[in-house]
């Protein structure tokens, strides 16, 4: 038996950090967004423990991969001890911000649930997901959400009117950001560490309007601070974006992709062509309907 599954990714429309705590991680809230634009897992019964392959030479396909992890981890809490074949097409950019990998991992337990009929919980899974990683809770339930704790605590949301009908520009500027990186250095940043705590509830009202100039005012993320600074092209692209109709332009995560918020899909593409032509064709983009 053979099953395959897309692994979709996600937007921060806001991501407000609250401040450090002293387990390390930061105390946080955000505000996310399912993004149809996926890798693609496909899960074989069979063999001998966990193979994993990926169309991604770059990406390790031991236990430093995180389908690895959730692959080892289901099987371990379900008590199955067959093998399993996965392979993962990659698609989604690497340390973009848009939850690529975590998106994985939580594909990977919701299809390994599937294929081995069902033997687990939802809140297993969900138990799995958030000892694997702050956003991988999220990717379990795949709808608007407001987070917070470390990004594990989700609260799911229904679609927002504003986005009904929008899309989605993705732009990826060639080089990633690390995740680990952009936190460490918000330290120097004492504003944009310590956030005034309300700012998602108040985005989640604003995004029932269609107020798109009080919209675009309530996008935040605190992570820009140090990610601009250190790429200062970021802030660029966001300018060209909003100077050439986007609703809105924002870093997503901890970068380094920047997304904007288009009228629809064709004034999404155009506007991709008008930021190819003027930045060059190293960057990535993409468009997606909301
Ligand atoms: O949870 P995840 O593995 O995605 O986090 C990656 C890294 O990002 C953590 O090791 C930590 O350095 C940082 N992080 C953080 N606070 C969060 C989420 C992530 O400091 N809320």
């Amino acid at each position: 038996m053979r099953l395959e599954k897309k692994s979709p990714c996600k937007v921060n429309l806001l991501l407000n950090i609250l401040g450090k705590r002293a387990d390390g991680f930061h105390e946080l809230e955000t505000v996310m967004q399912p993004v149809n634009f996926c890798d693609e897992l496909s899960f074989e019964r069979g063999g001998n423990g966990i193979q994993l392959s990926c169309s991604d030479k770059s990406l390790p396909v031991n236990s430093k991969n995180l389908v690895f992890r959730a692959a080892e981890n289901f099987l371990a809490a379900a008590k199955i001890s067959d093998g399993l074949k996965i392979h993962l097409e990659k698609k989604i950019p690497l340390a973009a911000g848009l939850g690529g990998g975590s998106g994985n991992a939580a594909t990977t337990l919701l299809g390994m649930n599937e294929i081995f009929g069902w033997p687990l919980p939802i809140k297993a899974l969900e138990n799995i997901a958030e000892s694997l990683g702050s956003d991988i809770p999220f990717f379990l339930q795949n709808k608007p959400a407001l987070a917070t704790g470390r990004g594990e605590k989700i609260q799911p949301l229904e679609n927002f009117p504003a986005l009904d009908g929008k899309a989605f520009l993705l732009i990826h500027p060639g080089f990633g950001i690390s995740t680990p990186w952009a936190y460490q250095n918000l330290s120097r940043f004492p504003e944009a560490l310590n956030g005034k705590k309300g700012r998602a509830q108040e985005l989640v009202q604003k995004l029932q309007t269609d107020d798109w100039p009080a919209i675009a005012d309530g996008f935040y993320n605190s992570l820009e601070t140090p990610a601009l600074e250190k790429f200062p092209i970021l802030q660029l692209f966001q300018e060209f974006l909003r100077d050439n109709g986007a609703l809105a332009a924002i870093m997503s995560g901890s970068g380094s992709t920047t997304f904007a918020i288009c009228k629809n899909i064709s004034s999404a593409e155009s506007l991709g062509e008008k930021f190819k032509s003027k930045f060059g064709q190293n960057c990535w983009t993409a468009v997606v309907a909301v």
